[in-house]
């Protein structure tokens, strides 16, 4: 018998991936999956929050399956599916939105945010995205939840809908907990680095993707902004240096002691040569292999066929006792 506790994770297929992604979600996944029963999502439907074009949506899809796998997610193991492939994620959606108040959504901290930046696109899935979210973790009575800081607040949505169902109709959801993972330190901006290293960083130089070659990473980090000194520590008023530093460990899985002594009396030309090469080692082989895996489209079509059907099992499970608690007729079948 399986009783491992359950985690649920997702992530949107909105285009480039960074190393500050693959170091604070895609790489815990993998680690987590040992311990867990992991249960994996592409969550396509979020994405449509915000204006996309269909072809691009389409293989980013495919892209970010590539990445999940080529990042080491185990596919027999854990399940990787996307959101759209199980309509129950749209129903129970719809049943939370009948628990949910206007209030709880327009207060949300990235619905504001977003709704400034895509003045022209405030949709009602915008503002619904966060009971999205809770459908997606309350179908597979998840037990944990690995997000970052930006997605705590709508963790906490999901566990009040969750709670509040189970009040009003009896037990039927698992509560969910956060899971904050152990190398939490934050990648900031090379360019900027008292900013958090994001995809949308007007300055290409700032953000290392997924999919940069090692040359480009290596010269992304020559050109990382630092200070006038020439000493490599974690300090407070060297925001260049500290982030280069817990970059550095966190790929190479080295203590900050152990990276300050190497880099003891080393310049900062050095530093950031040594640096480059160290993330270009980890993600280099992961771009290679997710290119690889993205020649055969129909593998990764079995791939999800067979994670969808999995995860349709459980989600139906969770979905059919709701309706039943609510007090919907069960169809009758055959
Ligand atoms: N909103 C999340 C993000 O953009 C992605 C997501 C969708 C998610 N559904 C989820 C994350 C369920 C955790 C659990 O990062």
């Amino acid at each position: 018998m399986e009783d491992k506790k359950r985690l649920f994770s997702a992530i949107q297929p909105s285009g480039i991936l960074t190393l500050g992604n693959y170091l604070g979600a895609l790489r815990n996944f993998r680690l987590l999956q040992d311990d867990y029963e992991g249960i994996f999502s592409i969550a396509d439907l979020h994405s449509l929050t915000v204006r996309q074009d269909p072809a691009v949506l389409r293989k980013n899809t495919y892209e970010l399956a590539a990445l999940y796998i080529a990042c080491g997610i185990d596919p027999e193991r854990s399940i990787l599916f996307v959101q759209s492939h199980v309509s129950a994620h749209a129903e129970l959606s719809w049943i939370l939105n009948t628990i949910c108040y206007p209030g709880e959504l327009s207060r949300m901290t990235q619905f504001k945010e977003k709704s400034r930046a895509h003045e022209d696109n405030v949709n009602m899935g915008l503002m619904d995205y966060p009971v999205l979210m809770a459908a997606d973790i309350l179908l597979y009575q998840a037990d944990l939840v690995p997000v970052g800081a930006d997605q705590k607040q709508h963790l906490e949505l999901s566990r009040d809908l969750a709670i509040r169902f189970n009040n009003r109709y009896g037990e039927t959801f698992t509560v969910p907990e956060a899971f904050i993972g152990k190398t939490a330190a934050k990648i900031m901006s090379l360019a900027d680095p008292l900013k958090k290293m994001s995809k949308s960083d007007a300055n290409l130089n700032g953000f290392i993707s997924i999919d940069d070659d090692k040359d480009a990473i290596v010269r992304k980090f020559k050109r990382a902004v630092t200070d006038s000194e020439n000493e490599i520590v974690l300090r407070e008023d060297k925001p260049g240096i500290s982030n280069l530093l817990n970059i550095y460990c966190a790929v190479t899985s080295k203590s900050l002691a152990e990276a300050e002594k190497e880099f003891e009396g080393k310049g900062y030309g050095d530093f950031k040569l040594k640096v480059g090469e160290a993330v270009a080692e980890v993600i280099d082989p992961i771009r290679i292999e997710k290119n690889k895996l993205l020649q055969n489209k129909d593998y990764i079509d079995e791939l999800l066929k067979s994670g969808a059907e999995r995860a349709e099992k459980i989600a139906y499970k969770t979905l059919n006792k709701v309706y039943k608690k609510v007090g919907l007729v069960p169809r009758k079948r055959g």
